[in-house]
């Protein structure tokens, strides 16, 4: 199992009006709005579906009086007719994409708990299909090395003509799914290695894709000092530096992006041990950024923009050893800039900074965009609905605001406090790297002031997904772990070049 990707990819069907045949379903989800009337409820679709089915149906509306329609909110109504036994009145709020994503994934909570075959018959806005499809299939995402596997591949039909907003659904599910199944490993299967073989796999399964990918380790990484300094904490195999490049024929004048991910495949904190110790239980999916830009680039092989793209993977353990670096350390970073090393649990920061300069001095990018579980403050701040983005290029923040809203993965645009920035002197070095003079306080914003040190002049992005890489409840889209954010943001962002 250890080299295998978990093959979890959900089914997904599409039926349109010719083909509708009722009997193949268990259960029908239908919207409800606000202050729609049980009448018209029962008026708008019994009438429908008794012209397909040539049955008498009929629902009783018992609990309608606490209904509110409000998005998610679900009325089960008991019904036999044929194989035919729910309809799920189902509310859809204000209809926009926000509350049918609710919608859509209360609905598909439905399938997963019953194992209805469900049709889904939620809009008729082909604006609103994949937003919907997408959240019924993430809805049934599961991970399990339980011994025994229960083999329950979800299955929704969406009613309607809607071929294209449900392929690009499932493009952009697969992606969210892949990421996900990389960030809930458990952190023995999950070292460096494993994540760069992952990566070698989803890239060989893309065909003809204009994807490539090259991998360093040992020797041929000696200059990524924070790269090696974090990664060289745990036992073999150590630290990756995975490369991957979609360039399709033709690409060589587009627009050139870089993505670069934190791959941390378990975060101990290193000899600044994390404390409370229980900080810790979440900590395998500190990589979960690197597993976002990863199946986002694997995914373009789909999607085929315009763009030409790099992504960095910086793969390390933070952990505990005779080998750990020390608060105190000074490492040099690609590019020769010296860090003096405060706590070794702000790891993250050390192994972007090379990914990032690395980025700037060698493979002229017009974009640089780094995704990565970077601080606790971030989380403190917004939450786990927004990630932290920093930039100063605000066109670009409007961009990634809009689209972020629309697919269900926030951000909110933080300041870069240039005033903050003297916390980053060092006496011994270029600068520290936790900013830990004079308490400033904003942990987040700090961190992406030094990040900001290593991206040269170029347009810079700095995504903050500690809160939002990782749930920590069973609710909507996601279970409890790794969310894949930023997978959606990314696919749907390169998609505009
Ligand atoms: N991986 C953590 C950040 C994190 C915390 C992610 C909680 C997800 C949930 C990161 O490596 C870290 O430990 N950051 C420290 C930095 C501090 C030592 C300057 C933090 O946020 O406490
Ligand atoms: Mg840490
Ligand atoms: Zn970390």
């Amino acid at each position: 199992m250890s080299n295998k990707l978990l093959d979890l990819s959900p089914k997904l069907s599409l039926i349109t009006e010719r083909d509708l045949e009722l009997s193949e379903f268990t259960a029908v989800a239908i919207p409800v709005t606000p202050g729609e009337k049980p009448q018209l409820v029962k008026s708008r679709f019994l009438t429908a579906l008794n012209n397909f089915t040539k049955l008498d149906l009929n629902i009783e509306l018992a609990n309608w009086p606490e209904f509110t329609a409000k998005a998610g909110e679900i009325i089960e109504v008991p019904l036999s007719a044929a194989n035919l036994t729910r309809i799920y009145l189902v509310g859809i709020g204000e209809g926009n994409n926000e509350d049918l994503r609710k919608s859509a994934a209360a609905v598909g909570r439905k399938v997963k708990a019953s194992n209805s075959q469900m049709l889904c018959a939620l809009s008729e806005d082909k604006n609103l299909i994949t937003t919907i499809a997408v959240a019924l299939i993430l809805s049934n995402y599961q991970f399990s090395l339980k011994s025994e596997q229960k083999d329950k591949k979800p299955s929704f039909t969406i009613y309607g003509e809607f071929e294209r907003e449900v392929e690009r659904a499932d493009v952009l599910a697969t992606a969210v799914w892949q990421a996900r199944d990389l960030i809930h490993t458990p952190s023995n299967i999950k070292n460096p290695e494993w994540l760069a073989k992952q990566a070698s796999a989803l890239v060989s399964s893309a065909k003809n894709s204009g994807l490539s990918i090259t991998v360093k380790s040992g020797r041929a990484i000696k200059d990524f000092g924070g790269l090696v300094a974090v990664g060289n904490s745990s036992p073999k195999p150590g630290p990756r530096l995975v490369e991957v490049s979609y360039a399709p024929k033709g690409s060589t004048h587009w627009p050139h992006v870089v993505l670069v991910g934190k791959g941390i495949t378990f975060d101990t904190g290193g000899v600044s041990l994390k404390r409370p110790y229980d900080a810790m239980i979440g900590m395998k999916s500190d990589m979960a950024g690197a597993a976002a830009v990863l199946t986002a680039t694997v995914a373009l092989a789909k999607t085929k923009p315009k763009v030409r793209v790099t992504t960095l993977l910086m793969a390390a353990e933070n952990a505990l050893s005779g080998t750990s670096q020390r608060p105190s350390d000074v490492i040099k970073h690609y590019g020769g800039t010296t860090v003096e090393v405060i706590n070794t649990d702000a790891e993250g920061r050390l192994v972007l900074a090379d990914g990032l300069a690395y980025a700037d001095l060698n493979l002229d990018p017009d974009y640089v965009l780094d995704v990565a579980t970077l601080t606790g403050a971030a989380t403190l701040g917004l939450g786990r609905q927004y990630a932290a983005m920093y930039t100063r290029n605000t066109t670009l923040a409007k961009k990634l605001n809009e689209i972020g809203d629309r697919v269900g993965e926030k951000v909110w645009h933080m300041p870069l406090v240039d005033d903050y920035s003297v916390a980053l002197a060092s006496d011994v070095a270029d600068f520290n790297h936790t900013a830990d003079k004079f308490n400033f306080s904003a942990g987040s914003v700090t961190a992406a002031l030094f990040l900001e040190e290593f991206a040269g002049d170029r347009a810079w992005v700095h995504l903050d997904i500690a809160g939002t890489g990782r749930s920590e409840v069973d609710a909507g889209e996601n279970i409890k772990g790794g969310t894949g954010f930023a997978v959606r943001l990314l696919i749907e962002w390169l998609d505009t070049f």
